[in-house]
């Protein structure tokens, strides 16, 4: 694992802006220490909001100028996405360094299909944990690139250098409540970034298949449960949902007009070892913990808000599974040559369980009494339950999850100690 000094020394975005930035502090180390003329405090303000902006918020800085390119570089690109099996796969995985991400390349690479990660490594959560897994990765020689999905200069290169046989599209602004903080970033890397990387993939030769990360969220407050593919997805609940519903619109366009091939799959609530930080599972472990309250939603009246909390190894199963039953794009010189396949499947896991049973079994795990504070749900994006019907996922690739949360959450937990328990030894 990477020391922590060295992950701060990593910008959000890092970009050309950097060397000004350190010119700029030591301009005004230098004015600091002779203030002559009255229009230094002037000047000093212009530094400061200077030095704002360059810490804003990740979508609203330039895209990364990061070195890359030379023998070296695609020589590294090539060999991380060398497919080292019979009829496997080349895929290009981006949201690399994400929680799905991670799972998803490590389950290719094991199979023995080449894999490259693109990520950006945006400080939305602990840009930590985005490091130590791109580590884990990297010990089996999964190459993941930092960059954005919206640098098309980039983007375009890596498709020069390898012949992606498939994408898989992970990378995207989740959760659901920073989006009253940061609504643009969920525009930035849900649509923009997008539609950059369907324009590429349509021009590019040959095209490959696309399967990429939908969500539950489609489903909005008209949607009856279980939530069916064919359900009205009409009547999105927050600022994230109707990104992810757009992508889904946006998707059919591309595949009818560019014969792009392309597979959407709604998950429902992944938890697993490796698990974003951001999600209730992960936050109630930390303050149980730390005996800290948390809180635990329940719905207007009474009623209990409950998700299909689906496993990480059955969301990665449903992944491959996609993938090994995607269709081959048709088209070719960006124009279509004939019908592609265009599908979207739930996975999640059918059996939904309450948030205030998730708090029983994590007290139960982690041997620690919560300390429960019930509140109303607020408003703000959350649905009150969320329920998969998965049989056309069962019916196309045999998708089966078979991790119940109990089961799941042990797995969970004992990752959790192990890797906050062990960086807290290396530290002190
Ligand atoms: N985890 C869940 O419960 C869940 C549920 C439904 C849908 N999803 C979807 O599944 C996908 C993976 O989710 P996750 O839980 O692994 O989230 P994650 O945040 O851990 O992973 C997403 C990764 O994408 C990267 N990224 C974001 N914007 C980018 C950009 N513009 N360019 C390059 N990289 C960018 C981030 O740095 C991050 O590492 C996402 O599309 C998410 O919306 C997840
Ligand atoms: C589940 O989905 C299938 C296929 O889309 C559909 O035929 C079936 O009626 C659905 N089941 C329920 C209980 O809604």
């Amino acid at each position: 694992m990477k020391s922590s000094h060295h992950d701060h020394n990593i910008p959000s975005t890092p970009g050309k802006f950097k060397p000004e930035k350190s010119n700029l502090y030591h301009r005004f180390r230098l004015h600091y220490s002779h203030p002559t003329k009255p229009t230094f405090w002037g000047f000093v303000f212009l530094c400061l909001i200077f030095i704002i902006f360059l810490n804003s918020s990740p979508s609203d800085q330039p895209l990364k100028t990061q070195s890359w390119g030379g023998s070296e570089w695609e020589k590294r690109v090539k060999s991380s996405s060398k497919i080292r099996s019979k009829s496997g796969f080349s895929v290009l995985v981006t949201g690399a360094a994400g929680f799905v991400g991670t799972h998803v390349s490590a389950a290719l690479h094991h199979r023995g299909d080449g894999v490259l990660g693109l990520d950006n490594f945006n400080d939305y959560y602990d840009i930590t944990l985005k490091r130590a897994r791109q580590d884990l990765l990297q010990k089996s020689g999964i190459y993941i690139l930092e960059g954005d999905i919206n640098d098309a200069v980039l983007v375009k290169k890596l498709f020069e250098v390898v012949h992606f046989t498939h994408v898989m599209h992970l990378a995207a602004q989740a959760g659901v409540r920073y989006a009253m903080k940061n609504p643009k970033s969920y525009v930035h890397s849900n649509i923009d970034g997008f539609v950059n990387l369907l324009e590429i993939c349509k021009s590019a030769e040959p095209q490959p298949a696309i399967v990429w990360a939908s969500s539950s969220s489609v489903y909005g407050l008209n949607t009856k449960v279980p939530f069916s593919e064919t359900d009205r997805t009409d009547q999105p609940a927050s600022l994230y949902a109707a990104t992810k519903k757009s992508g889904e619109e946006i998707a059919h366009a591309y595949n009818h007009i560019y014969g792009l091939s392309l597979t959407g799959l709604r998950f429902f609530t992944v938890y697993g070892p490796w698990g974003r930080p951001d999600m209730a599972y992960f936050l109630f472990t930390k303050n149980i913990l730390k005996g800290k309250a948390i809180r635990v939603y329940e719905s207007g009246d009474h009623g209990t808000v409950s998700r299909d909390f689906t496993y990480i190894d059955d969301i990665v199963k449903g992944c491959l599974g996609a993938l090994d039953t995607a269709e081959k794009s048709t088209g070719s010189s960006g124009k279509k040559k004939g019908d592609a396949q265009f599908r979207v499947f739930n996975l999640g896991n059918t059996s939904p369980v309450s948030v205030s049973d998730l708090v029983s079994i994590l007290e139960k795990l982690l041997k620690v009494k919560a300390k429960r504070r019930v509140m109303k749900l607020p408003r703000n994006g959350d649905v009150q339950f969320t329920h998969a019907n998965i049989s056309l996922a069962q019916r196309a690739f045999g998708y089966k999850p078979t991790t119940d949360l109990q089961t799941g959450l042990k797995k969970f937990v004992r990752w959790y100690e192990g890797y906050y328990g062990l960086r807290k030894k290396s530290h002190h």
